[in-house]
């Protein structure tokens, strides 16, 4: 029924008791057959951008539990989508998403959506039209698989994660830091993590240049440094992830020479040995090995990047099971 239907767009729209719901059910997942619930039931994941992870996780989440998951790619192997109300379209999309929500919710049980930013304005990226009308017009759930602002899978896994790795994250210490990567990415991974850091009770900073700032209504409760190395003490687990600054969206010639004064934000060895001991290093991938990260951190024992990554499997089917009222 549309209007009980429950859309998973970013973890702050669902709340953090439903996220531990989530959680513990992500948890017993990893520990229990659950039997195939979902024999019968299909997903239809909408892919405009690349992925590994969400794809491969995604779809084995729904074929584990005994549903079918379908991959489309507007633009390539699907017809290229329009969001806007009321446009006149003689452009390059041959498909609105009202008619391609209705079609798929016709047909499957659950959408998925990726659509990356444009980062030509914030104020336009920021709406995320593209999964707004998915939400408004399919009257089965629709699960943000990335937008402008948010990844809610990838959040779920990362404070899975470091629940594993920390035990309990209230009062602990996160460093989500900064790190030099030569193109602008989107901020949906970094803004993520902290807010659901944050909402966790975790102590969380924010490491970042000058010029890199992230929206300032995201901050609340977040302490925000701009020293690359001061950070790490006493940090009891490392989040790095590069990231545009929304305030040089259109701009981002202007943005280089501040990018290319932050290549030293990287995470070494040296650095993380400056945390509490055993801190896990994180970060969501796909990774630029020694841009990013040096090999020793990323090959070393405290490099949590694998088993964050593969928490997006349990995580998803937890998505799944409780989106379709099966948990
Ligand atoms: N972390 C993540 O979302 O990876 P993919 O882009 O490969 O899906």
């Amino acid at each position: 029924v549309a209007d009980l239907k429950t859309d998973l767009i970013s973890l702050e729209e669902i709340g953090m008791n439903r996220v531990r719901v989530l959680l513990d059910l992500a948890a017993r997942l990893k520990t229990r057959d659950f039997g195939r619930p979902l024999t019968g039931k299909s997903a239809a994941l909408v892919f405009l951008n690349p992925s590994l992870r969400t794809r491969t996780s995604f779809e084995v989440a729904m074929a584990r539990l005994g549903g079918h998951a379908v991959v489309l790619s507007p633009g390539s192997d699907a017809w290229k989508l329009e969001a806007e109300e009321g446009v006149v379209m003689d452009g390059g999309a041959a498909e609105h998403v009202k008619e391609a929500a209705g079609v798929l919710a016709s047909m499957c049980d659950l959408i998925g959506v990726r659509a990356f930013p444009e980062m030509q304005s914030f104020a336009e990226d920021r709406q995320e039209k593209i999964h707004r009308a998915f939400a408004r017009h399919s009257p089965v759930p629709v699960v943000n698989m990335e937008s402008a602002l948010s990844h809610p899978l990838q959040a779920l896994a990362d404070l899975l994660t470091l629940r594993e790795k920390l035990g309990t994250l209230a009062g602990r210490k996160l460093l989500v830091t900064f790190a030099y990567h030569p193109k602008p990415l989107p901020i949906a991974v970094p803004r993520s993590a902290l807010l659901a850091a944050a909402a966790a009770g975790m102590d969380v900073t924010l490491a970042r240049p000058a010029g890199f700032e992230l929206p300032e209504e995201d901050l609340e409760g977040v302490t925000v440094i701009d020293d690359p190395e001061e950070g790490y003490s006493g940090a009891h687990a490392v989040y790095a992830k590069s990231w545009a600054s929304p305030a040089f969206y259109g701009r981002f010639e202007e943005e280089a020479p501040l990018r290319e004064a932050a290549r030293d934000w990287r995470v070494t060895v040296e650095r993380m040995q400056r945390t509490a001991p055993d801190a896990p290093f994180l970060h969501c991938l796909p990774v630029r090995r020694n841009v990013v990260v040096d090999d020793a951190v990323l090959d070393g024992p405290r490099s949590a990047v694998i088993p964050q990554a593969e928490n997006r499997l349990w995580t998803t089917m937890a998505v799944v099971l409780d989106l379709l009222g099966m948990a």
